[in-house]
């Protein structure tokens, strides 16, 4: 089987992640793909979380992004949908739609706990991630859900996101907390509990209290949240799912790149596509001889210059290219660094030519 191209991918993936190192492209490269996908008639959401206005202004939206999708002016049959992920206001989403009751959904959302810690949570953002895309896979107004990754190397952890929160709360402590509710008997008093004593002296009796609260306000829904994580660990796996790697032609960042291949691979996915971007632009040869005239052969020397820079990029990449955390024939588009910034539409569709071959 031959490996996908862009446009194939596009035609047949339901979710497609844009992963790679900080500032390489991957927010551009998923607005670009998005554009693509609407021309080609599908209906994307790009979940970014990427705060850059700029490229906000680009895509269209004044405004900027919010956590709930919106539509943006798109060519094509397809529709183009976009939204900036917003871990605190998802996890209200969530409460607030997996609550018995609006009583049990107020209580939770009071909390202290949940307000002060459980949004920093270490694991909370990538787990709303998670959550997201299970949402947005199931949202009918989408055949195509694009998602945007953080310029962190922790990025993929939304991956494992799903299996950490099952593994929590099959947790004996998180069952604990939970007991005394589900089986209708007391409230836990952590006073009481020996167990709970000990913990309450080390990160404190309120914050312990407050926890305690919060977990039994959350009593009943954790088998939604065990179930969708099943769910979305499914999805990820799924023959669907793909992932395109970002990366631009130097030494660092396809150190880089090659880390997230294997960072993939050691979660049992691959890379389905390659994008080297911002590439030194390749133009004709130089003449043979250095012009005698000053201008002539200024121009010269930067040609030569830039003809010495893209094959050392060349170089770089063929590494990437050749790690074996990567398939064999995986499909690889290289696109030229543009004179400016890409924070017009103007130059998200020279890119989105570039990535495809479509008219600018
Ligand atoms: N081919 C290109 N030519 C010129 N500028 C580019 C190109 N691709 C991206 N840029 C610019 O480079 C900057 C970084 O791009 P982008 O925000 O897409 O990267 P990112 O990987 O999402 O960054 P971060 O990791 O910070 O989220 C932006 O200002 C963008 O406009
Ligand atoms: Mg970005």
């Amino acid at each position: 089987m031959t490996a996908p191209t862009l446009d194939g991918l596009l035609g047949s993936a339901g979710v497609l992640v844009c992963c790679g190192s900080g500032g390489v492209g991957k927010t551009t490269t998923a607005a670009a793909l998005g554009l693509e996908a609407a021309r080609l008639g599908r209906r994307a959401v790009v979940v970014t979380i990427d705060p850059a206005k700029r490229l906000a202004d680009a895509l269209g939206v004044p405004g900027g992004l919010s956590n709930d999708p919106v539509q943006l002016p798109a060519d094509g049959p397809g529709e183009l949908w976009a939204l900036m992920l917003d871990t605190a206001t998802t996890f209200d989403g969530l409460v607030r739609a997996n609550a018995a009751d609006t009583e049990q959904a107020e209580r939770i959302l009071a909390n202290r706990f949940y307000h002060n810690v459980a949004g920093s949570l270490s694991g909370t953002q990538e787990y709303m991630a998670a959550e997201r895309l299970h949402a947005l896979h199931a949202d009918e107004r989408f055949d195509l859900v694009i998602v945007d990754t953080p310029p962190t190397r922790n990025a993929l952890d939304f991956l494992d996101a799903p299996g950490t929160l099952a593994k929590f709360i099959n947790h004996p402590l998180f069952r604990l907390l939970m007991m005394p509710t589900r089986r209708g008997l007391r409230v836990l008093n952590v006073a009481t509990q020996p167990i709970l004593r000990t913990i309450g002296k080390v990160v404190g009796g309120d914050v312990l209290a407050d926890a305690v609260a919060f977990f039994q306000a959350f009593s009943g829904m954790e088998t939604g949240f065990r179930q969708r994580a099943d769910e979305v660990i499914e999805l990820l796996q799924s023959d669907t799912t793909r992932f395109v790697l970002v990366a631009s032609p130097r030494a660092d960042t396809i150190e880089e790149a090659r880390f997230f291949a294997a960072r993939l691979q050691g979660s049992d996915l691959s890379v389905s596509a390659v994008v080297v971007n911002r590439c030194t632009p390749q133009f004709g040869d130089p003449p043979t001889r250095r012009p005698r005239n000053a201008d002539a052969a200024l121009l010269y020397d930067n040609l030569r210059e830039m003809r010495a820079t893209a094959r050392a990029e060349r170089v770089h990449a063929a590494a990437l290219l050749a790690d074996p955390a990567l398939p064999v024939d995986v499909h690889t588009t290289f696109v030229p660094t543009l004179p400016g910034d890409v924070h017009t539409m103007d130059a998200l569709l020279q890119i989105r030519g570039l990535l495809f071959d479509t008219p600018a």
